[in-house]
């Protein structure tokens, strides 16, 4: 085992929107790093879930003649469906509704007033009498101080508010920033929170005070401790579910998407798994993670987080996605990509070619379809099948022996890596693999992997096995047995650095990889048909270079399927 747990979260969403793209890359980036990390042997928990107390869930639900969690339970349940068609594994999709959540949630934020970071004080503010709501000072300006609904002037009201003294924080926070370039990734959006630390902070409200005619939330949402006139502002206590959720003492336990338990029953001391190791969001809630969070940590005394990651976002032909515009990708386009292409298609063009850095990335058709192409089928699914045929038409499906040695033609080496010496080049492959995926360059890791796996067609185009094979055959060879041992050794090289590459391409494409390891006999799952069952060993010795867990002579190969079907580029995109 890793000594270092592993804990990755993403946002908690609201329940009131359904699931689109945006939520969907997020979880789907979580899940590539979550089980890039369980290839390594660590031990992994990774979050997902919502966020649910909403005054929208209040008046939807009464609208819907339901109660709150009746509503929560309806809308919350599609995210979980949709994270399940994408085929994402979180230990835990937690809910703010969960009591486990409600309680420590309470807790954590009286312990902050009980030691004066959470007090009571003055909020000032625009209020829109009509609406009944207050508006920021951004907003008043905007609507020039009148209510942007029914244009009557907006009052300056003053009314009782918990705080948090967020200021008191400011400092050991850029202290600790600066001192942590990982802290907040990627790079521009550290220096964007440092900017604007750097003008100083001021306490944030924590509470809305329970006015006549607000929605009767009932039980719903988390009370101020001690004053139950005050709710807990929604997303103070949202925060709080990254904590929560591990801090108990079987945090498995009615877990998963799959609802099992069972995985997480010997995890022992859980709390092992805080401070979290990364949340991951996109640019939008950076704030509020970046600053608000860990000064709340800071606080509570507990540790802050490893990293803070904030991606940039999936845009439509360059404008934002948003309601008013209509314009999401709403899940039931991409189950649709799923169907055509598979889920594993759209896993990897969401976490390669997805807006992990600072720039926003555009969904379109024709990349995804050139992406799949060029990626996919062409790339590992031409590769893995070409050699798979080569072995079954030339060994009787049969692993060769590794004995032989081989040359190739020396100017393909200037196309690829510095040579064809697999021994020597898949460790360090596999160690700036590694190395990216630490920094959370998950993209730059998967076309590590696919460059590998295309270094094989050079090799093949380089050694040209099919010639040998055909001197063999046609009794041209000047040395059928030296040719035959060559083909033997060219041919085993080809499959196991197809094996290697599919261990690193498993966290993007799951479910092909593995369909691959089934028709190849690999003993890397603990149970070969299901790809949660967890690896018999870590990354390191499973992709040594004809280790312990490599190929074997004599292993059968059998051809399998087509990994991933050519798509027609002409071919009308799903609707
Ligand atoms: N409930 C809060 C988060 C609380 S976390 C303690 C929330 N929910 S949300 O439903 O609005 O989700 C916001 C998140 O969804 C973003 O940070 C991002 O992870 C994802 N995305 C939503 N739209 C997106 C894009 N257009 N592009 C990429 N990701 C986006 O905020």
């Amino acid at each position: 085992m890793h000594p270092q747990p592993y804990y990755i979260t993403t946002p908690i969403y609201y329940v009131n929107d359904r699931p689109h793209i945006g939520h969907c890359y997020t979880t789907t980036v979580a899940d590539v790093a979550a089980r890039m990390h369980r290839l390594l042997g660590r031990d992994v928990y990774f979050l997902t879930g919502t966020d649910e107390h909403a005054d929208k869930v209040v008046a939807a639900a009464h609208e819907h003649q339901m109660t709150p969690q009746q509503w929560a339970d309806r809308c919350s349940g599609e995210f979980r469906r949709a994270f399940e068609r994408l085929e994402l594994s979180p230990d835990v999709f937690y809910r703010t509704s969960d009591p486990h959540h409600k309680r420590l949630a309470g807790e954590y934020i009286g312990a902050l007033k009980e030691r004066g970071d959470i007090y009571l004080g003055d909020y000032v503010g625009w209020y829109d009498v009509s609406q009944d709501e207050y508006l920021t000072e951004t907003v008043a300006k905007e609507a020039e101080y009148k209510s942007p609904v029914t244009g009557k002037p907006l009052e300056k009201r003053t009314e009782k508010n918990y705080f948090f003294r967020l200021s008191k924080y400011a400092e050991a926070l850029q202290k600790r920033i600066e001192a942590n370039p990982g802290f907040i990734l990627p790079e521009a959006r550290r220096n964007e929170v440092l900017g604007r630390l750097r003008g100083g902070l001021q306490d944030v409200p924590v509470s809305r005070a329970i006015r006549a005619g607000d929605a009767d939330w009932g039980e719903w949402g988390v009370r101020m401790p001690g004053d139950p006139e005050h709710r807990v502002y929604v997303w103070i206590e949202a925060l709080c579910n990254y904590l929560s959720a591990v801090d108990r003492d079987d945090p498995g336990a009615g877990a998963g998407l799959r609802g099992d338990a069972a995985g997480h029953a010997d995890r022992g001391d859980l709390r092992r798994y805080w401070p979290a190791s990364v949340h991951v969001m996109a640019k939008d809630i950076l704030w509020f993670h970046a600053v608000v969070w860990p000064a709340m940590l800071m606080a509570l005394g507990r540790g802050l987080p490893g990293t803070v990651y904030a991606h940039a976002y999936y845009v439509r032909d360059g404008r934002k996605m948003s309601k008013s515009l209509g314009n999401f990708i709403e899940i039931d386009l991409l189950e649709k990509y799923c169907e055509r292409y598979s889920p594993d298609a759209v896993r990897w063009y969401l976490a390669t070619q997805g807006p992990l850095g600072a720039t926003d990335a555009d969904f379109s058709h024709a990349h995804f379809v050139e992406t799949f192409n060029a990626d996919l089928a062409n790339g590992i699914g031409n590769c893995a099948s070409r050699v798979g045929n080569m072995v079954a038409k030339y060994f009787d499906g049969r692993v060769p022996e590794a004995g032989g040695r081989f040359a190739f033609d020396a100017r393909s080496e200037q196309q690829t890596h510095a040579s064809f010496n697999w021994a020597e080049l898949t460790p360090v492959i596999l160690s700036t693999y590694e190395s990216a995926m630490h920094g959370f360059a998950l993209s730059e890791a998967l076309r590590v992997a696919m460059r590998y796996a295309s270094d094989v067609d050079q090799f093949i185009n380089a050694t040209r096995p099919f010639g040998l094979a055909k001197g063999i055959e046609k009794g041209t060879s000047a040395d059928p047995e030296g040719d035959r041992a060559t083909l033997a050794a060219v041919l085993y090289c080809c499959a196991e650095a197809v094996r290697i590459a599919s261990l690193m391409l498993f966290p993007a494409c799951p479910s092909k990889m593995a369909a691959l390891w089934r028709t190849w006999g690999c003993s890397v799952l603990n149970d070969p048909h299901d790809i949660d069952s967890g690896f018999v060993a870590p990354l390191a010795e499973l992709a040594k270079w004809a280790g312990p867990y490599g190929l074997k002579a004599g292993q059968a190969v059998s051809k399998g399927g087509i990994l991933f079907m050519r798509a027609d580029p002409a071919e009308e995109p799903p609707k």
